[in-house]
């Protein structure tokens, strides 16, 4: 099962694909391969991992040959190798850090074992999850498989409801093939979906459903303290549930 989560800036994807990872666990489903393809990473502390180092950087070094590749082992065979070096092990769950942008150069090759060995990699466990940015750059680079579950985090602002129906029509031009793509509105306070249910309506989105303001994960952030370590109870986590029941996904 492939799920990438997607959304703008500060609207709650780490957190989600934190918790949605948070209940694949409690749930039995693992392994996980966890992916940051966020830039801006930090799905490494939501989870309470290190983060390695990111597969730019060691790429960007492959590419531009300041990788010394022993005698006797191809490109291929190197990627792979330097690839599986970079994944953070956890005990369920296996960590990625895409990184990026990339310098300047053309790393076309390069990006093609890159997807290739990732494919396989990915071909290791029932479970990945994405953590995605806006520009969806390493989905549109096909550097994984077919999405079977598309999660568009927005903020509870028309302006944020507007935006995800953006993400989603970037997602149908780049052509990603998605099993089921679903909005889920965060942080949303008593009163706000009377506001946003009409403007989630106009863009056809289909809400998964919604996450509550919730001063526990403020406060988890607050400490650095692993998102994983929430209670069961916590309002937030309680409502990541019911959207993953909702979709069929636990
Ligand atoms: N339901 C919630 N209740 C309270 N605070 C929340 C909730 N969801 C997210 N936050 C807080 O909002 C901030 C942004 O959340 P998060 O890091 O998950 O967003 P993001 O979309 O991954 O951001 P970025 O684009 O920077 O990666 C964090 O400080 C987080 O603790
Ligand atoms: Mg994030």
């Amino acid at each position: 099962m492939f799920l990438a989560v997607a959304g703008k800036g500060g609207t709650g994807k780490t957190t989600f694909v934190a918790l949605t990872v948070k209940h694949l666990l409690a749930a039995g489903k693992r392994p996980i391969l966890a992916v940051d393809a966020d830039p801006n990473a930090n799905l490494a502390q939501a989870l309470g991992m290190e983060p390695p180092p990111s597969i730019a950087s060691i790429m960007q070094a492959v590419a531009e040959d300041r990788e010394q590749i022993p005698p006797g082992m191809s490109k291929d065979q190197f990627v792979a190798y330097r690839l599986h070096q970079s994944l953070e092990e956890g005990k369920d769950v296996d960590l990625l850090v895409m990184g990026g942008p990339e310098g300047p150069g053309c790393y076309c090759y390069v990006n093609h074992l890159l997807r290739t060995q990732l494919k396989k990699m990915a071909a290791n466990y029932p479970y990945v999850v994405m953590d995605n940015e806006a520009g969806l750059e390493h989905l549109s680079r096909r550097t994984t498989q077919n999405v079977d579950f598309f999660f568009i985090i927005s903020d509870a602002t028309v302006k944020g409801i507007r935006s995800a129906a953006r993400i989603s029509e970037l997602a149908r031009s780049l052509k990603l093939q998605v099993g089921q793509e679903y909005l889920v509105i965060n942080r949303v306070r008593p009163g706000d979906l009377d506001v946003l249910l009409p403007e989630v309506e106009k863009t056809g989105l289909t809400l998964a459903g919604t996450v509550p303001a919730d001063p526990l994960v403020a406060e988890y952030d607050l400490y650095c303290r692993p998102l994983l370590e929430l209670p069961d109870e916590a309002p937030a986590v309680q409502a990541v549930k019911e959207i993953l029941k909702r979709t069929g996904i636990l």
